[in-house]
């Protein structure tokens, strides 16, 4: 189980301290937001460019834009090890994933609650990750969305008829109240932003939220 902390719940102006507190963490999973695909507004390519000086993780940004067709690739150039666009977003998306992927940059596929799974089927083959959105995207602190656990469990079993290595992540309302449904249901990575900062000793939260979905 990964486990990729969302610095949206992190304090912004010590970014390199706050990331400096999670040595366990995967990733950094970052989330990009444009105030149209989602009512909220966050950060874009410099910022992600300033925090790949500062860390050596990898950085799975998260992006919750309209127009990603316009905007992913500027994101691997920034230094993202993973770039994830929503299917509901993208007008090309196997291009998109084919543009990224060139680049060496993982490509990934983010779906809404109520979007259906058989929306990203036809893009299977071309990306690394499948993420799960389990609240509406937009906030840190939102509750999570139980009806996304069968959903995420028959994506599981269509990323296992691929044959391929396709990290299956679920981001939104993830603690070590729910971390374990996740898995049960066949995450194998979860992104946890409000569990984690929030949290008295953040690396000691990964760990927990590790152990929570089946270790090691
Ligand atoms: C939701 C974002 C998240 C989220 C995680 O719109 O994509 O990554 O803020 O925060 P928590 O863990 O607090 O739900
Ligand atoms: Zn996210």
């Amino acid at each position: 189980m990964r486990i990729t902390p969302s610095i949206l719940s992190a304090d912004f102006a010590h970014l390199s301290d706050e990331i400096a507190r999670i040595p366990s963490a995967d990733a950094i999973h970052v989330d990009v937001m444009d105030n149209h695909f989602v009512p909220n507004l966050t950060i874009g390519a410099p910022v992600v460019k300033a925090i790949r000086s500062a860390t050596d993780k990898m950085l799975d940004v998260h992006l919750m834009i309209e127009d990603p067709d316009r905007w992913a690739e500027g994101f691997a150039g920034a230094g993202a090890g993973s770039v994830t666009f929503h299917i509901e977003a993208a007008r090309a998306p196997v291009r998109l994933a084919r543009q990224l992927r060139a680049r060496g940059t993982r490509a990934g596929v983010a779906l809404n609650p109520a979007t259906p799974v058989e929306s990203v089927a036809g893009i299977l083959d071309e990306v690394d990750l499948v993420l799960v959105m389990s609240v509406e995207p937009g906030f840190p602190g939102q509750s999570f969305l139980e009806l996304v656990l069968p959903k995420t469990a028959q994506l599981r079993r269509m990323i296992d008829d691929t044959g391929r290595d396709i990290w299956l992540q679920m981001d939104g309302g993830i603690g070590l109240g729910t971390a374990e449904k996740c898995a049960r249901a066949g995450a194998d990575t979860l992104v946890a932003g409000t569990a984690v900062f929030g949290a008295g000793d953040p690396d000691d939260m990964i760990r927990q939220l590790r152990a929570a979905g089946g270790g090691p």
